[in-house]
């Protein structure tokens, strides 16, 4: 099989390395407009064949055509954020990049998945599935997956568990309207109940979704690249490998927690052809309430887009 990574600027090439040293496909291409941009960083990458003993083929393209047939597509290709501006900013200019490609990469490859990473994240799932004319099920988005590492990770540091032990889920948007809900937060398979303070906690998810500005902030120069790049990858092995968890994704549902026909990021199973199931858990009224609240913002936000 053939996995294509477009856009090969931060994110699509450590994308690209984690996939080629995880081994599980044939080929991997890297298409970007910019020069040699796309075959210099997969030539880079191919010489860690020698030393990490993978067998994944690289190669650089500066179109989705001349990539060719895919089963998966991940879409880097963008602007980052750059200090002072939020997703929302990217809007605009991100979307005539990511809508252009969503068709090419529908009339590359009719029966692949395209999984965007491009911000604003939720909007630009929306409207690559718009513009891709692809079943809702085989346009997913990434952005849970790293909501929910950083905020492991993060709650980690208050020394109540190692982050491998920590379960948790983000959903909602990427941005203001991130959903963490309390009631799916475990440590070692038991609930945080009476184990953490509820403003330790909220300090927490505020962080956690604050995490992408602070790392802008800090690198004075694009945005985090590392982390997400390890999530994208992490989330076409998913898809590949077929597994039973459940993670957090940006998809389209037909009603499931009271949602119908607009992106938001819910508990899903991944599989072969992107989204395997959306995964009902309970979640308390108000975490509802916070998820549909979170899809009307978005479904606004897409619609403005449009118009
Ligand atoms: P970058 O600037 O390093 O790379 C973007 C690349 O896209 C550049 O090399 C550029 O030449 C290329 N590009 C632009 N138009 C293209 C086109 N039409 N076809 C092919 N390539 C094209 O940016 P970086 O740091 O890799 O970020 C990429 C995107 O991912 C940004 O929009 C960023 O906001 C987003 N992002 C999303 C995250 C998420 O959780 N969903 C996390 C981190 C970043």
């Amino acid at each position: 099989a053939r996995i294509v990574v477009v856009g090969a600027g931060r994110v699509g090439m450590i994308t690209a390395m984690r996939l080629a040293e995880t081994d599980l496909v044939n080929e991997i291409v890297l298409v970007d407009v910019a020069g040699g941009l796309a075959a210099g960083i997969a030539l880079d990458i191919s010489h860690s064949a020698g030393l990490l003993g993978f067998s994944t083929r690289l190669r650089g393209e500066q179109t989705v055509a001349a990539a060719g047939t895919a089963a998966f597509t991940v879409v880097t290709a963008g602007q980052a954020r750059r200090p002072g501006m939020s997703r929302g900013d990217l809007a605009g200019t991100n979307a005539t990049i990511v809508g252009a490609l969503a068709q090419q990469i529908a009339a590359t490859s009719p029966d692949g998945v395209i999984l965007v990473v491009t911000n604003p994240l939720d909007e630009m799932t929306a409207h690559a599935w718009r513009q891709s004319g692809l079943p809702s099920g085989r346009v997913i988005g990434m952005a849970g997956v790293l909501d929910t590492a950083r905020f492991a990770s993060l709650l980690s540091l208050t020394g109540i568990a190692d982050a491998s032990e920590i379960r948790g889920l983000a959903l909602g948007s990427h941005g203001d309207e991130m959903v963490i809900p309390r009631s799916l937060v475990s440590v070692n398979g038991s609930s945080i109940d009476g184990r953490i303070d509820e403003a330790v906690l909220d300090g927490v998810v505020s962080r956690t979704r604050n995490s992408g500005a602070e790392v802008v902030g800090l690198l004075g120069h694009g945005s985090a690249f590392i982390t997400p790049g390890l999530c994208a990858a992490q989330m076409v092995t998913a898809m590949i490998r077929e597994d039973d968890r459940v993670v957090a994704a940006t998809v389209r549902p037909n009603g499931q927690y009271g949602v119908d026909g607009t992106y938001v990021g819910l508990p899903v199973r991944l599989g072969r052809h992107g989204l395997a199931s959306i995964v009902e858990l309970d979640l308390t009224p108000g975490e509802r309430r916070a998820i549909v609240s979170a899809a009307s913002r978005i479904s606004d936000r897409v619609r403005s887009l449009a118009g």
